[in-house]
């Protein structure tokens, strides 16, 4: 079974921009968007590093400084923003795993999950 979750609405998140949800009541973020140039991308919030580590050290903190990367704060790993590939870091090569994301036109955002 599978269930579509409204995350946000896409004015919501700047451009460049990235926000963390929580869409499975978990008590932390576990999914995260990235708004740029119009277009979101969502990855599941663990970094290919090191086990089931969060990528950001602060609330919403997914970005480089530049707002260009994807960034791990733990050891500095940077992930290419569309692809989610590890450019730079220990997991070079490596990926964040990607999460469909549906954007209405009425510019809501969702993803669909898996039930458990
Ligand atoms: S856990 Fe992300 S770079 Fe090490």
């Amino acid at each position: 079974m599978t269930k579509r979750v409204m995350l946000c609405h896409h004015g919501d998140i700047t451009d460049p921009g990235a926000q963390g949800f929580d869409p499975q009541q978990q008590g932390k973020d576990t999914v995260f968007v990235v708004r740029q140039g119009g277009h979101y991308y969502a990855y599941a919030d663990i970094c290919p590093h090191y086990g089931d580590t969060s990528l950001p050290w602060k609330k919403d903190a997914y970005l480089d400084v530049a707002g260009e990367n994807i960034v791990c704060a733990a050891h500095g790993a940077l992930f290419n923003i569309r692809s989610g590939l590890c450019t730079s870091g220990p997991c070079q090569g490596d990926a964040l795993r990607p999460i469909p994301v549906i954007h209405e036109s009425d510019g809501s955002l969702w993803i669909t999950l898996e039930d458990e």
